[in-house]
């Protein structure tokens, strides 16, 4: 048995958030180890966003109580901003900005000294291949250039907590590959513990070391990928998530054709015909 102990970068006790009468996030318990890559999973409005913002000091959760980095999200917010990456969900950007100036403006903020903002600005251009556009206006950015830029904001101060929230979802195939590259080389290379809120299963397995389910605020499931798959007894990642949330799964929804004469139901006629054929 291995004695080493686990430092946590992120923990949260009975974390609840309520808007109104909405119950965003419902009693939400976290921890999750440094060099972790953790992704929170679930359908649209299931409290993802909300978690993200309460953990990185954006708003006050309702009841409850969040350390990030060892910093508590409500008294200690300054620390917890100057320690953490943040790519929201919907960024705001100072579209009268170029990149470069907006990366800049980025890093003063953060305090950072002017040759380590250049060097990095520099880098960071580099890697996300917006090299020659950076002095064009935000305005004139494409969504995907836009995403990049934010992603490169996130990481200007090198932070060593880093949370995403839909980082691949505005990208195309190609620049969506790359952010997931990206995500890789963080941790395996940088050893950077990453949140990731998201609901594309894809990306979820291929880049998470533990998946949190949740829907209507609550944590259903907990697991790695492959842990997650086993115990719902399912072939993949989707399998198991469309089982846990309890979707109908589209055989069921179209199991009325078996019931149907053939004349009506082209899928048992083709089968007919195929027999026939052969
Ligand atoms: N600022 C807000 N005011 C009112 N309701 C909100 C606000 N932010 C989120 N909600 C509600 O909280 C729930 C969770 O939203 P969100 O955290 O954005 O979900 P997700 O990111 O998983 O799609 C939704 O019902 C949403 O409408
Ligand atoms: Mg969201």
């Amino acid at each position: 048995m291995s004695n080493k102990i686990e430092r946590i970068a992120i923990k949260t006790t009975n974390l609840v958030k309520k808007f109104g009468n909405v119950i965003a996030v419902n009693n939400l318990n976290l921890k999750i180890p440094y060099g972790c890559t953790y992704g929170l999973l679930g359908p649209n409005g299931a409290g993802k966003t909300t978690t993200v913002r309460i953990l990185n000091s954006i708003i006050s959760p309702t009841a409850g109580t969040a350390k990030v980095g060892g910093f508590d999200v409500i008294t200690q917010s300054t620390d917890v901003k100057l320690n953490c990456g943040f790519l929201p969900e919907s960024p705001g950007l100072y579209q009268k900005l170029t990149a470069k100036e907006f990366l800049k403006f980025i890093g003063e903020l953060y305090y950072l000294p002017k040759e380590v903002i250049s060097a990095r600005i520099e880098e960071l251009l580099d890697i996300f291949d917006l090299e020659g556009r950076e002095n064009d206006l935000l305005e004139g950015y494409s969504r995907g250039m836009k995403q990049k830029i934010c992603l490169c904001a996130a990481l200007i101060q090198d932070p060593q907590i880093i949370f995403l929230d839909e980082p691949t979802s505005n990208l195309d195939p190609a620049a969506a590959r790359m952010v997931k590259d990206l995500i890789l080389d963080l941790v395996n290379k940088a050893d950077k513990t990453i949140f990731i809120c998201t609901h594309l299963l894809d990306a979820a397995e291929e880049l998470c070391d533990v998946i949190g389910i949740i829907d209507k605020g609550v944590l259903k499931l907990e697991g790695s990928p492959k842990d997650i798959i086993k115990s719902q007894n399912a072939s993949d990642l989707e399998d198991a998530y469309l089982k846990i949330m309890g979707a109908v799964h589209i055989e069921d929804l179209l199991a009325w054709r078996e019931e149907v004469p053939n004349s009506v139901n082209p899928r048992k006629n083709s089968k007919k015909r195929k027999k026939a054929r052969g």
